[in-house]
């Protein structure tokens, strides 16, 4: 693939006024006329619509962190595609470990999320990955698999508009393990296959992006393993710099 996809999703850690100078501070550096860079950010939902307006000349692409199946009606506490595409969106995360942990999303509320988002235009982010328990068990295969046909399941159109990230619960937040990027070699293959037979003209271009504690030290030789095509990173692209440091690594080495 001849693109970086590099992004992060800052969860529920900044205000709108922080996030202003966030991407204040991002959106001004040399890499971003790259084109083989692809650049995107995911804040909470109160600062997208300041975000859609400061973003809206730049190559970054806005994400939201979840969206409702519904098109409206009585969903309280749920956003819509139509109050998404108002904001500027163009990315719609679904599945994050954390909707799919701590909320108890299930693969078919991700898979209607996802044709919903597809149906508007949206570009998808489907996260997936498994648990610690699942990986002990022997069952990481197989749960990845279930996630991707599931979340997936009954696309006809637009699979171009489908990006994957691989996020092993695991590996993800304070708590979280960095897998060694053997591992996630094997994984990223692994779901290229699955990606391939599921949509044989447009999977090859699907884009696998890897999650769970990217960083500094890390971050150069997840980027040069096979199939991954891109990082999503959280904490350590919280602050300017880090984002920057971490995309200027993936990207050095994405050149050589
Ligand atoms: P982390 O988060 O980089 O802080 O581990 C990754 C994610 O949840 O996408």
């Amino acid at each position: 693939m001849d693109k970086v996809y590099f992004g992060t999703n800052i969860k529920m850690t900044k205000t709108i006024a922080e996030t202003e100078r966030f991407l204040c501070s991002i959106c001004d550096n040399s890499l971003l006329q790259k084109d083989y860079l692809v650049p995107f950010v995911i804040p909470s939902y109160t600062a997208l619509s300041m975000a859609g307006k400061l973003l809206k000349d730049s190559p970054f692409l806005l994400g939201a962190q979840n969206m409702c199946w519904a098109e409206s009606g009585q969903y309280t506490g749920e956003i819509s595609p139509a109050m998404l595409e108002e904001v500027g969106v163009e990315i719609i995360e679904i599945g994050h470990s954390e909707r799919r942990h701590i909320f108890g999303e299930t693969d078919q509320m991700i898979n209607r999320k996802v044709l919903t988002a597809l149906s508007h235009g949206f570009t998808v982010l489907l996260c997936i990955g498994e648990t610690e328990q699942e990986k002990e068990s022997g069952l990481t295969k197989e749960v990845l698999s279930t996630q991707l046909t599931q979340g997936l399941l009954g696309i006809t159109a637009q699979p171009g508009k489908i990006w994957i990230a691989y996020e092993p619960v695991w590996a993800i937040g304070t708590q979280g393990k960095p897998a060694s990027v053997g591992y996630v070699e094997r994984i990223h293959i692994y779901l290229r296959r699955i990606i391939n037979g599921l949509f044989p003209t447009a999977g090859p271009e699907i884009p696998i992006l890897y999650g769970g504690s990217v960083n500094r030290d890390n971050a150069s030789r997840l980027i040069q393993a096979q199939e991954v095509n891109g990082l999503f990173v959280g904490r350590a692209a919280w602050t300017p710099e880090g984002f920057w440091e971490i995309a200027s690594i993936a990207l050095k080495d994405f050149i050589q």
